[in-house]
């Protein structure tokens, strides 16, 4: 599904250069379910903005199924995005002045569905992740465990292929992060392909594979 091909970025910090991808290589096969973990700044969220299409590499090949990511402007990345990708960002990234129906919906506002087939496809998520009762509450109010279920239905809302997630379980206790890994799990069973960054050995074990970054790198961790 996704082959990524001797990626390189580095940014310059003052006079020095730090090297973030070094020549990385990874393949995922469509319904894979793979944890990345490795140090804090070893490049784990530039890896998953550039499979977002957020970010790109400087230079190296990202293949997504037959289309080269990597030879996208930023408009046809915006739109690769918008169709394939679901993201679950570090912090949740919720809007607080908006209700949780409202920042579950957020993704669809420029889309063309009329407001019945928005408010279906909403409390569909919504009763799938079991947060029926929470959507006219302000985001603000929630618990961290709500929280990361808001942000999980948001990425989930235009029915994405790839789930991407970063530490999507960094704050919460181990039955909310049980439940929450539950989620994946079924979302991996109806055929989705998820990646996730997660400094947790629980999470990682959950997942198929395991990969470990380093120096620009992630390899494998065989067990
Ligand atoms: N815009 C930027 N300008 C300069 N350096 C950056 C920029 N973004 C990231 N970096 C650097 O790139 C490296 C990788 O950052 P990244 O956020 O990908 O790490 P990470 O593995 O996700 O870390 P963490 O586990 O703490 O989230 C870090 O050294 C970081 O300081
Ligand atoms: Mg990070």
């Amino acid at each position: 599904m996704i082959t990524l091909k001797d990626l390189r970025k580095s940014y310059e910090v003052g006079e020095r250069q730090v090297d973030v991808l070094n020549g990385l290589d990874l393949e995922i096969k469509q319904g894979d379910m793979l944890a990345i973990m490795g140090r804090s700044g070893s490049g784990k969220s530039t890896l998953l903005n550039i499979l977002a299409g957020l970010d790109t590499a400087d230079s190296g090949v990202y293949q997504y199924k037959q289309v080269y990511i990597s030879e996208m402007n930023g408009n046809q990345r915006a739109q690769f995005r918008k169709k394939h990708i679901g993201f679950i960002v570090q912090n949740f990234a919720l809007i607080d002045s908006k209700n949780v129906f409202e920042n579950i919906a957020l993704p669809l506002r420029y889309s063309k569905l009329s407001r019945g087939e928005i408010r279906d496809r909403v409390d569909r998520v919504l009763a799938d992740l079991r947060i029926t009762e929470l959507q006219s509450k302000a985001v603000d109010t929630l618990s961290g465990g709500e929280m990361q279920r808001v942000a999980i239905a948001r990425a989930l809302i235009q029915n994405p292929d790839l789930i991407l997630a970063d530490e999507p379980t960094g704050a919460l206790d181990e039955q909310t992060e049980a439940e929450i890994l539950d989620i994946f799990a079924k979302l991996n069973q109806q055929g989705k392909t998820l990646v996730v960054v997660t400094h947790d050995q629980v999470v990682a074990d959950y997942c198929q594979q395991i990969y470990y970054m380093q120096e620009g790198k992630v390899a494998p961790i065989t067990s």
